[in-house]
């Protein structure tokens, strides 16, 4: 049903910088695998296989990382290092990747609808590649709002509790209440000062979006920080329709800050990366015992 996902990663990167000088924020990797490549992931789960990156200048390893490598291939081939690409490899089957330039980095709003050409006239997800979301428990954050908008089909956004002295980070919302989890959004603040938030309910770098919000999006002025804001536009498309937020199962790390960064590292490198390594272990053992003495 929703079978595109949208990437702006044109950003600047500046929180990380001098990493982020010639390198691209979303090609950072977390243990062995670059940001994006999680997101990839999460959106290829939900169900989407077309991926839509919105780039800018001096961000050309986004493409080559989901493209062949034919002499690294060829060099590694037959070897025990092979096992290495199998993730990525899958990935780059799995999906069709198509990008689009932002010429001018003018906000996230701005690059969503630079965004537009790759998306048409259909619902579509957006990932921010530098929110890195985990469920360990079930169904991957978008996934969940997949299901999400088979039942209400107007755009969701994912949000979180966060303490009132961050909240000037982000967009926050205000809304109804319609289930534990659920609001339907009345009011957004893009990074509210001290003591004007509307709640503590933050929205992270998760969102399923009908494609009216490219009207909504050309008709915002630039807001917050001089940037196209895609909280305003969302404002609007809320006031003349419905917004719905959602409180979803798992974990985010906010990988854009280096404590995020680290605590995303520390909690993959433990919970994916030593897991994994320790299933590929047991299946060699399983297969060396099954082996024929010979
Ligand atoms: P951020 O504000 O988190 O990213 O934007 P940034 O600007 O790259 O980082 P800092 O604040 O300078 O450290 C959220 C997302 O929107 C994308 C970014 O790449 C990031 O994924 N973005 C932002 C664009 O694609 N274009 C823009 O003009 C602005």
């Amino acid at each position: 049903m929703i079978n595109k996902c949208l990437f702006p990663a044109a950003g600047y990167g500046t929180r990380f910088l001098p990493a982020t000088k010639s390198m691209p924020k979303e090609m950072m990797p977390v243990v062995n695998k670059p940001l994006i490549e999680y997101g990839v992931e999460e959106a290829l789960q939900a169900g989407m296989e077309s991926m839509c990156i919105v780039t800018g200048r001096g961000k050309h390893t986004l493409m080559d990382h989901f493209d062949k490598n034919y002499e690294l291939e060829h060099q590694i081939e037959g070897t025990n290092k092979e096992v290495l690409l199998d993730d990525i490899r899958r990935t780059i089957e799995s999906a069709q990747f198509t990008f689009i330039r932002q010429r001018e980095m003018k906000g996230l709003g701005h690059a969503i609808l630079t965004g537009r050409e790759l998306i048409g006239n259909e619902p579509f997800a957006v990932v921010l590649a530098d929110d890195l979301c985990v469920n360990h428990e079930g169904d991957g954050v978008l996934q969940q709002m997949v299901k999400l908008y088979k039942q209400f089909r107007c755009s969701i956004v994912a949000v979180e509790e966060v303490p009132l002295t961050e909240t000037h980070k982000y967009g926050v919302i205000d809304g109804q209440c319609i289930r534990e989890d659920l609001y339907r959004v009345t009011n957004m603040v893009e990074k509210p000062e001290s003591g004007t938030e509307p709640s503590n309910l933050a929205i992270i770098g998760r969102y399923i979006l009908t494609p009216d919000i490219f009207e909504f999006i050309e008709d915002t002025e630039a807001g917050k920080g001089g940037e196209i804001q895609i909280t305003d536009a969302l404002l609007r498309q809320a006031e003349q329709g419905c917004v719905i937020a959602y409180k979803f199962k798992g974990q985010r790390f906010d990988c854009g800050s280096v404590e995020g960064y680290m605590e995303a590292t520390n909690h993959c490198y433990k919970n994916v990366y030593l897991k994994d390594k320790d299933i590929v272990i047991k299946q060699e053992r399983t297969e060396k015992e099954v082996e024929p003495a010979c």
